[in-house]
């Protein structure tokens, strides 16, 4: 089985740590895991520019190059996990380099894929654009886990941030700590465990998913507008700043400057408008936010029948 690894503040490490222990401790199973090095690296906590710097790749999916894997792509695995964090609602520039790579690409070939994602909230955008990319390269996607921030929305845009670029993650004014909780963290071993059974009968090579009825993921369906909203700014501002330079060049400040000072106003007009907007529409549109909350609940759905079986 061979899992992908990368994370700056050592979350998605964690979550990775708990699905793998059950696997590996089986004598049955042999575990790869292979860690992403972007070059040049990505600093952590952030500089102020540097972070919104990243937004204009992030957004058209333009990847730095990576270090040399540890893997030529000849190499077979019955099953791949990936698991990956959301920058600027779409998958992190490490990640997208990995399932840009021709390396990458050729260990994903026909493999059955298990995504993982841990982020503040807003992910279902950047799983659209994941799904591009793994079946653009022939894998198959059978089974998606999320964990998001625990923390209300309007709260994340505040801790979120401060953890980013600052480093400080325990929460302040009466504000929730950022990130996923370690309980959450811990409760990601019942995947591993589940992912162990269901290797042992080989039910990897079936359509999926492995791991419905343990909870995998709770679809926020009314965060779809604005994460469509910020997609499509975050598309057209990135197209505007990587005509001005590239990654780092001194041209882009003035836009950046100007673009997360929008972005900061837009953040806390937007959201709470469009929240408030669909609250009160909530009779109107409750079909179609149900049909949102299916849609991008698949392929594990949020179902908790099997939860029992993996505590
Ligand atoms: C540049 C950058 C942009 C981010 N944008 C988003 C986002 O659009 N949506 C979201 O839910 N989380 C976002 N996050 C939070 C990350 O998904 C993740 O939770 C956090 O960076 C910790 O991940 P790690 O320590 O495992 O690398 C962003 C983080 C970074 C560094």
């Amino acid at each position: 089985m061979l899992v992908i690894h990368y994370s700056q503040t050592g979350q998605l490490s964690a979550v990775i740590e708990q699905i793998v222990a059950p696997l590996a401790a089986d004598a049955r199973i042999s575990v790869h895991i292979e860690t992403l090095k972007p070059l040049p690296g990505y600093p952590f906590p952030w500089p102020y520019f540097r972070f919104f710097d990243a937004f204009p790749e992030s957004a058209h999916m333009v990847p730095p190059a990576l270090a040399p894997l540890s893997l030529s792509g000849d190499e077979h695995f019955d099953l791949v996990i990936l698991p990956y964090q959301v920058w600027f609602l779409a998958p992190s520039l490490p990640i997208t380099a990995f399932l840009k790579h021709p390396v990458g690409r050729k260990l994903l070939a026909g493999k059955p894929v298990v995504t993982v994602i841990a982020c503040r909230n807003m992910w279902m955008l950047a799983q659209e654009k994941l799904k591009a990319l793994l079946a653009d390269a022939g894998a198959r996607l059978i089974d998606n886990v999320v964990l998001t921030d625990p923390g209300p929305t309007l709260a994340t845009f505040i801790t979120t941030p401060r953890w980013l670029l600052t480093g400080r993650k325990a929460g302040f004014w009466g504000m929730p700590d950022a990130g996923v909780s370690p309980a959450q963290i811990r409760g990601t071993r019942r995947f591993g465990l589940a992912l162990r059974d269901a290797l042992h009968q080989g039910l990897e090579q079936q359509p999926g998913p492995l791991l419905n009825g343990l909870g995998a993921v709770q679809v926020e369906p009314h965060l779809y507008l604005s994460e469509k909203a910020g997609t499509r700014g975050f598309y057209l501002w990135g197209a505007l700043l990587r005509a001005a330079g590239g990654p780092g060049s001194p041209q882009r400040v003035p836009l950046l400057a100007f673009y997360s000072a929008f972005l900061v106003v837009a953040i806390v007009t937007i959201v709470p408008a469009s929240l408030a907007l669909q609250a009160l529409l909530r009779p109107f549109l409750r079909g179609w936010l149900h049909r949102i909350k299916q849609q991008f609940e698949l392929p594990s759905g949020s179902g908790t029948d099997r939860l029992a079986s993996y505590e």
